[in-house]
């Protein structure tokens, strides 16, 4: 919940004029809902690409104040977050209502981002693997494994949200490992295509070493992409 008219056109048109298309990186940005439709009048044609920060698990209907998948469809987007930290823990989404969203993204032809990441306590009490086991297969159990070939995961320790404290490389590529083994069960196909981001304070400065990692294929970028010199410098982290 940042950001106004003028900062988004600044912030989408700094990003435009410092990336480019076959760049280091695929990019998409997550404007709040009230600025969809100035971000697709600003990216339609672009490289860039977009999506809405979370959706009603209902397709249309009388849900006062709600977005559905099919509404984000129709501004363009084409990705959307799904099961954030901040959904789970501020307006408590449940591992079962983060299934349902996924589900009404693939059937408004969204590409969903699934979310997951542990405490600090739950790291602390050795739970990180269980926890995140546990979210992931609420998704899988539900929708099935195929339709991991049009989603994307982000790994997103929730101590390291916001904070500061960003996981070690190593420390995010043991869980990016832990996911794709765990998708590797289900099909080593589609968990060897998946696109799995790293979130959690990334910065210009840890960027490039958590890129490095094996299975770490991106970021989610929070407070970082505020303003388009710090977004950048993650971008250009990627080559
Ligand atoms: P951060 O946020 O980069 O500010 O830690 C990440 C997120 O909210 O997904």
């Amino acid at each position: 919940m940042h950001g106004s008219k003028t900062m988004v056109r600044s912030l989408l048109e700094g990003i435009l004029a410092g990336s480019s298309a076959g760049g280091h990186a695929d990019l998409a940005v997550f404007p709040p809902f009230a600025y969809l439709s100035l971000t697709e009048s600003i990216l339609s044609g672009t490289h860039v690409l977009w999506g809405g920060q979370t959706l009603n698990p209902n397709a249309h209907g009388a849900h006062t104040g709600e977005t559905s998948g099919g509404m984000l469809t129709d501004m363009g987007c084409r990705y959307v977050l799904v099961g954030h930290s901040e959904r789970r823990s501020i307006y408590a989404e449940s591992d079962d209502d983060v299934a349902l969203r996924f589900k009404a993204a693939l059937a408004a032809g969204l590409e969903p981002v699934l979310c997951v990441g542990e405490t600090r306590e739950e790291r602390e009490h050795g739970q990180t693997e269980a926890v995140v086991g546990r979210q992931l297969d609420a998704v899988t159990g539900s929708v099935g494994i195929q339709a991991f070939s049009r989603a994307v995961i982000a790994y997103e320790p929730v101590w390291a949200i916001g904070t500061g404290l960003t996981a070690t490389p190593e420390q995010a590529q043991a869980v990016h490992r832990f996911i794709r083994d765990k998708m590797t069960a289900l099909d080593v196909t589609i968990a060897g295509q998946l696109r799995i981001l790293y979130g959690g304070s990334v910065k210009g400065s840890n960027a490039a070493e958590l890129f490095t990692q094996s299975d770490i294929d991106g970021g989610l970028v929070g407070g970082a992409s505020l303003t388009a010199e710090d977004f950048l410098a993650i971008y250009r982290a990627v080559a």
